[in-house]
């Protein structure tokens, strides 16, 4: 064993002799990669192999390496990783260093030794280290506030020293105005919103190659912008209100709220709440106290900023006073009406009675003046208004009903003004009463006035005294004396006299005996007919009694000279006075007396009459006034209702009623009949008949209709009109079918106007 060794080992120094002097000992041990200098990255990791390279392994030791300072560089205990340490590979006769993370400090020469036959080998390598680029603060989102100066940050570091430019989206960027490439970073002066985008800061190490790149993306942040709105809103008390506040800015702003005067913050104030990413504030339940000025500020990276906005609360008017007042006619009265509210309550007055409230300020020539005014009381505002009227009349007494308004509502109260006036009789009547065979009587008195009047009595100028026969009841404002006049001495003046606090009135009334009418002074014979007859009367005096009533007749055929069978008749005073159903060629006599409440007075007054003989019926009368000359304008275009009174038959009933019409023209002032072809005669056969509706009639055209009754002495006078029926369809409704005159009745027409020429 040791002779082979000793005899490898002599090959060995054979070897590296040889090598020696060929110098080609490397090729014994070699290291790879093969570079005598190898230069590596800061941080990368090495490895290094070291080979012996001969026919027999067994003359060659296993190579070491090691470090700069001449240490053997050892292999890695097990289960441990050391920056630096080697491991064998014995069956390739190889030796590895492993450097797993490579610094400055390790650079260096590195050794590997071995021996051949007892002669050194070794081989080295010096490895450099450089350090890469690295960024050490080049963040790839960076933000800029617009209007400011700011630098892209873009530091880097590598050993050699970078040198660095700029791009922005593939354009250099060089330094001008705007720009300035610091070592680390690029300025921008003065932000504009365009400067947003990608920019590409590359470094690059001349000596090494090195180039790295590195995109920032910049976004310019804006600060808030507050949009523009109406720097005043309204709520009302009592309901949830909300209040937008919206800012511009990017990024998009968070807001907040404060009340001016108290400088609290709403997001945390009862009632409040803010949403601080859109702005809105809610209140809940609004009170009278939150009017005021509100400041939304909005704030993000690149600024802040505020508004203010003014708050005004609805709050709808209240009446709390409205006192009913009194004064007396002739001086001066008012009503105080006081409201709250927000804003101030604007205060108007209306009489109930009409409908248009009366002007703030003078009315009726200043007499009627309406003022207020307005205060500040707590959270609400405080108006009062007052109406003076004066001179107060007794019209002016009633309700007022006072209208508080504002924004947010009204109210209305009514109060009374109550005009004083002293008593009066204005609606009383001086119509005497009366009384006869000892009736009892009312003697009755109402005052008017405002408080209410006392009454008393007084009679013939004496305190009117009750006794057994004169009772008085009430003592104002109404007051009745009831008299029971047994004694003519109860007749004459009475007297009633009302008082209040503003005065005294009296009035005078009469209580007179009263005796039924004196004789009718005068009759005559009016209108007569075969069956009636009417008359004229001239009535008594009435000074010395009661007004007169009705009158009356008593009637009966000449020769009778029993008045106790005769017939009567009463009229009412003022009424047609006419005798009916009397007998045609007969001869009455008549006689009269008027009537009043106490009875009938005397007969008087007398008249004969002699009945005309039998004759045809009297001429009919149209229920309405309607002259025999008046046109008339049909409702309908095809029929008219014909109305009438029954005549007088004069003695033989009536047996029938003749109705005619004729269409007629008007010719120089005259009715004509313009075809009595068309004329047309209806027979009623009825004594009943008081109506006809005529039928068939054309549109628009004119008519002359009699009636005329009859009996067996023959036909009355016609009762007659003129009617011109509407225009259009027979239903009333206008139509394109008008009257379409037939041949005939052109001929007629035309016959007829030659006449006339
Ligand atoms: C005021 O007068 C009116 C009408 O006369 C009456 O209804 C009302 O009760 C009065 N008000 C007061 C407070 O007296
Ligand atoms: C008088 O008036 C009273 C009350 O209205 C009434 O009861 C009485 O009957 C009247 N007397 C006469 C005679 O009218
Ligand atoms: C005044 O008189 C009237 C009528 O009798 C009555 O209804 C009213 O109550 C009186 N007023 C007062 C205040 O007494
Ligand atoms: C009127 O006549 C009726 C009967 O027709 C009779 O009852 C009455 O008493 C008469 N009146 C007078 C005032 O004659």
């Amino acid at each position: 064993m040791r002779a082979t060794r000793v005899r490898a080992t002599g090959v060995a120094a054979l070897a590296v002799f040889l090598a020696v002097i060929t110098g080609c000992s490397s090729q014994i041990l070699r290291i790879y990669p093969m570079q005598k200098q190898q230069t590596v990255a800061v941080g990368k990791s090495v490895v290094l192999t070291c080979q012996a390279e001969t026919q027999d392994p067994a003359l060659v030791t296993q190579p070491q390496w090691k470090d700069p300072k001449g240490f053997v560089i050892n292999e890695a205990a097990p289960g441990t990783r050391p920056e630096i340490y080697t491991e064998a590979m014995p069956a390739k006769q190889s030796q590895l260093l492993y450097i797993s993370s490579i610094t400055q400090a390790m650079a260096g020469n590195y050794t590997c030794v071995a021996t051949y036959t007892n002669m050194p080998l070794s081989a080295s390598v010096v490895l450099d280290t450089f350090v890469a680029i690295t960024w050490v603060n080049a963040n790839e989102n960076q933000f800029a506030t617009k209007g400011k100066d700011f630098k892209i940050m873009c530091e880097v570091t590598a050993e050699p020293a970078p040198s660095v430019d700029w791009f922005k989206e593939g354009t250099t960027i060089v330094t001008s105005d705007r720009y300035v490439i610091h070592a680390n970073g690029l300025l921008i002066k003065n932000v504009e919103e365009s400067d947003d985008g990608t920019y590409t800061c590359r470094a690059v190490v001349i000596q090494t190659g090195e180039l790295a790149e590195r995109n920032i993306k910049l976004e310019v942040y804006t600060a808030p912008e507050m949009e523009e709105r109406e720097p005043r809103v309204e709520i009302k008390e009592g309901e949830s209100a909300a209040i937008t506040c919206k800012a511009r800015g990017k990024p998009p702003p968070t807001y907040s709220w404060i009340k001016a005067n108290t400088r609290e913050n709403l997001a945390t104030t009862s009632r409040y709440s803010v949403n601080d990413n859109t702005g809105l504030l809610t209140i809940d339940r609004v009170e009278a106290g939150d009017y005021g000025k509100y400041i939304c500020s909005a704030v993000n990276q690149a600024g802040q900023n505020e508004t203010e906005i003014e708050v005004e609360v609805l709050v709808p008017p209240k009446i709390f006073e409205l006192f009913n007042t009194t004064a007396a006619e002739k001086t001066d009265g008012r009503l105080e009406c006081k409201a709250t509210g927000r804003p101030a309550p604007r205060i108007s007055f209306r009489k109930r009675s009409n409908n248009d409230p009366f002007l703030n300020g003078p009315n009726e020539e200043g007499r009627i003046i309406i003022e207020s005014s307005s205060r500040q009381t707590g959270d609400q505002m405080q108006s009062s208004a007052v109406i003076s009227i004066a001179r107060l009349n007794r019209t002016d007494d009633g309700l007022y009903e006072c209208i508080a308004e504002n924004e947010g509502g009204e109210a209305r109260k009514n109060g009374h003004l109550t005009v004083q006036f002293k008593p009066t009789f204005e609606h009383m009547s001086n119509v005497p009463v009366w009384s006869w065979n000892s009736q009892p009587v009312n003697i009755s008195c109402i005052a008017e006035s405002i408080p209410n009047a006392t009454i008393k009595w007084k009679f013939h100028e004496y305190d009117l005294i009750e006794s057994p026969h004169v009772k008085i009841y009430g003592s104002g404002p109404i007051s009745y004396v009831t008299v029971v006049p047994v004694d003519r001495n109860l007749y004459g003046v009475y007297k009633c006299i009302a008082t209040n606090t503003l005065g005294e009135a009296e009035h005078i009334m009469q209580l007179r005996e009263a005796f039924p009418p004196g004789p009718v002074l005068q009759v005559k014979q009016d209108t007569i007919t075969a069956t009636s007859v009417s008359f004229n009367i001239v009535g008594p005096a009435e000074d010395m009694g009661p007004p007169t009533l009705a009158f009356t007749t008593q009637y009966k055929e000449n020769g009778n000279f029993d008045w106790n069978l005769s017939m009567n008749r009463t009229w009412s005073v003022n009424s047609p006075y006419i005798v009916e159903n009397l007998t045609p060629m007969f001869t009455y006599d008549f006689r009269f007396a008027a009537v009043n409440q106490v009875g009938a007075g005397s007969w008087g007054a007398p008249i004969t009459v002699v009945m005309p003989r039998r004759s045809p019926p009297e001429q009919p009368k149209w229920r309405e006034a309607i002259s025999s000359e008046s046109l008339i304008h049909g409702k309908f275009a095809d029929r008219y209702e014909l109305q009438w009174k029954i005549p007088a038959h004069n003695g033989e009933p009536i047996d029938m009623y003749e109705v005619n019409y004729c269409p007629v023209l008007k010719v120089s002032g005259e009715w004509r009949v313009a075809s009595e072809t068309q004329c047309m005669v209806e027979e009623l056969r009825s004594y009943e008949a008081i109506s006809y509706e005529v039928r068939g009639l054309h549109p628009d055209t004119r008519y002359r209709m009699q009636v005329r009754a009859h009996n067996v002495l023959g036909y009355s006078l016609p009762a007659q009109l003129y009617v011109q029926t509407a225009l259009g369809n027979p239903n009333g409704s206008t139509s394109i079918f008008q009257w379409a005159p037939s041949k005939m009745d052109i001929l007629t027409t035309l016959l007829l106007l030659y006449f006339i020429i």
